[in-house]
Parts: structure tokens; sequence; C-alpha cells
């Protein structure tokens, strides 16, 4: 069995001011009509049933996600009482899950990716899904770097452990095992890591079976495996709230990527069974004003005007991104802007600091 579990708690504060707490981007349609997290379960379809589906939130989104995602059960759509990070978020689902299926294979998904390729996305889970269920093992998604982020986690890819050649015109699927995880290194680290020739991105996707999971909390994170084991207890009692109010603070704030896989890795390659896969299928992170801006100038062209403007008069102005619903958006003279007007605000900055705009929303909050 198989049960995607999509993460949804992240307040995307970089995308303010069109993300707010109760609509943060993953509720938001970034481009064309379905929203981050409507895609996120389209895709997911190929591999699992709308109703096998999890989403684990906060009390802001829940309302709007159940609205969002008809077919996944409400009893699926977990808000947190508060955001732990994805730690205890991914763990939460696993300790719920252990009790009655121990061996359903979870999948961790984000809610705020973009997937060119769905069909690939497919075809590579269903191999991710099969190694994941036949042991103790954990399995990761690798993108190819393109630049040193160091906003990503990075693998350390190890020995080739399996090439599965694919029917349907599909490229063959690489399997390595990893030897070591790095999650966001400094800037020089992740030169090196790009230098070295066989590091790839954490596509932040990750499958394992609820009980493998169960086991590394246990084992790296005793101290959450508590308050989780009480919390699973009383799934679908009426003290079920109440639990959960009170035992899900004493979580520690940490990704799953420091918890699980940093700890994990570090008993080297051969012990580890972590298992890295192609994330070959035109995977995007859109993180920010300029990635967005990015990912849609390949096909829109150098000015990205988004929103439904009524016209667009564009004069030696190159490399904008203008959110602008209903307006004639004229630009002369200016590159590499960012404008996005909402109903009650106006951003204007470069692509260049947009990665800073959630900074910009600290100071917004700070100063009342
Ligand atoms: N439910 C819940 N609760 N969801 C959360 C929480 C939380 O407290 N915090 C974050 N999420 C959700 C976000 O909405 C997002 O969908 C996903 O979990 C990942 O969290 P991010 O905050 O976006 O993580 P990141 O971008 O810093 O890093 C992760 O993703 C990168 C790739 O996009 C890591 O896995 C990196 O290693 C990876 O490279
Ligand atoms: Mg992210």
């Amino acid at each position: 069995v198989f049960a995607p579990v999509i993460l949804a708690g992240g307040s995307g504060t970089r995308f303010w001011p069109r993300s707010r707490r109760a609509r943060a981007k993953q509720v938001l349609a970034l481009e064309g009509t379905r929203t981050m997290i409507q895609d996120t379960l389209d895709r997911l379809r190929l591999v699992a049933e709308p109703s096998a589906t999890w989403v684990i939130t906060n009390g802001w989104l829940r309302e709007v996600i159940v609205e969002q995602l008809p077919e996944v059960t409400g009893e699926h759509v977990v808000s947190e009482p508060c955001a732990r990070n994805t730690a205890p978020a991914c763990a939460l689902a696993a300790f719920l899950l252990e009790r009655t299926a121990p061996e359903t294979v979870l999948g961790v998904f984000p809610s705020d990716h973009v997937v060119a390729n769905p069909k690939r996305f497919a075809e590579v889970l269903a191999k991710g899904i099969e190694i994941a269920a036949a042991g103790e093992n954990i399995v990761v998604l690798g993108v190819p770097p393109t630049r040193p982020e160091t906003g990503y986690g990075y693998i350390e890819q190890g020995a080739l452990y399996e090439r599965v050649e694919q029917t349907k015109g599909f490229a063959p699927i690489s399997v390595h095992r990893v030897r070591r995880f790095r999650e966001k290194p400094d800037l020089t680290t992740a030169e090196r890591f790009l230098a070295a020739g066989n590091f790839v991105w954490n596509g932040g996707i990750f499958l394992w079976s609820a009980k493998t999971l169960c086991a590394a909390i246990r084992e790296y994170t005793p101290e959450m495996a508590e308050p989780l084991e009480k919390i699973a207890a009383a799934y679908g009692t009426p003290e079920f709230e109440k639990i959960f109010a009170a035992e899900y603070p004493k979580c520690e704030n940490i990704s799953v990527d420091y918890a699980v896989l940093e700890r994990r890795s570090a008993r080297g390659e051969q012990k580890a069974n972590i298992f890295c896969l192609p994330a070959d299928f035109g995977w995007n992170d859109l993180g920010s004003w300029a990635s967005l801006y990015e990912h849609r100038a390949e096909r829109e062209g150098d000015n990205v005007i988004d929103g439904g403007t009524t016209g667009v008069f564009a004069i030696q102005a190159t490399g904008n991104y203008v959110y602008a619903p209903g307006k004639t958006v004229a630009l002369l003279g200016v590159d590499d802007l960012v404008v996005v007007e909402t109903d009650d605000a106006l951003l204007i900055t470069t692509l260049g600091r947009s990665q800073d705009v959630s900074k910009l929303v600290r100071a917004i909050h700070e100063g009342g």
C-alpha cells in the first residue's frame, strides 16, 4: 500500500504580498488555473488514490485545502496546533499509520513544486515505492544541480545499485546508494560539491515505510517519538484535539533533512540503506519571485506580465516580472524589476533581491 503525505504547512513568505498566512503559496495558482496543492494531488493520481492521500497543514490553511481537494478524506487533512517544521509533520503521519498498517509506504511531497513531466514522475515514483517497500530503506530523489544553491540539501551519490530499463520510450532509471546527505551547506561547500560531480540536489521527496520512519525517529529523536505515540493513540477519540494541542508542541522544531537523513547517512554508504533515484522530470522548486520569473520566461519571453492584465507596453525594458491583475502595464527603461500589486499591498524589488522578501515580511510584522 502507498499513501502520499503532502506537506502544506509552510508559510511561503517569499511570495508576499500574494502569499499570506491564510493563502500561502501552496493554495495559490502561481501558474495556470489549478493551485499548487491541486497540481500536487493531480500528479499523484498516477500512482495513488486521492482517498489514500494525507495532508499535513495548519489551522489557517486547513479549510481552503479541504475545499480545494474535495477527494481527499477530511480526516486525512490534519491541522497542526503549531508549526514544528517537517520532521514532526512527516513523523506524525508515520505514527498514525504504524498503528494499523506499519508496512504502508509513505511518500512525502512538498506542496509547492512544479513538475513538467508527470508521467516520468510516476515512473520514477513507482520504482521508488518498490525499493521503500522492500526493507528498512529510505528513498530520496536527486535533481542534477545547475548552480551552487545554498537553499537546498545535497546528496552525495555512491555506488550504482541498479539500472532499470524502461519501456514506452522513457530513459532508464539509475538507482544509486547515498554516501552522505548534507542539508543546506554554505556557499564554499556547495561550490565544492558542484565541482566534485557526484552530488545532486535533494528534491524534497522521500519514500519510506511507516515502520522505517518510526524506527528512525525513535533512534534519532526519541524525545519526539513519545508525544507522537500519544497523539497517534488518541486519533479518532474525543480527546484527540486536546492531546494533539498539548503534546505536539513538545516535538523539536527540526526539518526531516537534519533529523533523519543527515544522521542516517552518517552510518556510511552500505549501512545507511538510502537510495537515490533521479528526479529527471522537470523538477522546479518555485521558491521566490525570481524562480517563478525564470520558469515562466522560458516560454513567455523576456518580461513576464502576470495576473490577467489588460494590456502590456514595454519600451527598452527587459527581464521584469509584474503581477497586476486587471491593469494595463507599461514599462519604460527599467530592467530586472519585480512589481506585485494586490488589493492592499504593493511590492517593488529586483529579481536579485527576491530571496530577501521573507526578511522584509518579518520586518513588516515586527513594525506592527
Ligand atoms: N505541515 C507542515 N508543517 N509543513 C511544513 C512545515 C511545517 O511546520 N514546514 C514546512 N512545511 C512544508 C512546506 O510547505 C513545503 O511544502 C515542505 O514542507 C518543505 O519545506 P520548506 O520549508 O520549503 O523546505 P526547504 O525548501 O527549506 O528545504 C527542503 O526542500 C528542498 C527542495 O525544495 C529540504 O528538503 C531541502 O533539502 C531540499 O533541497
Ligand atoms: Mg522549499
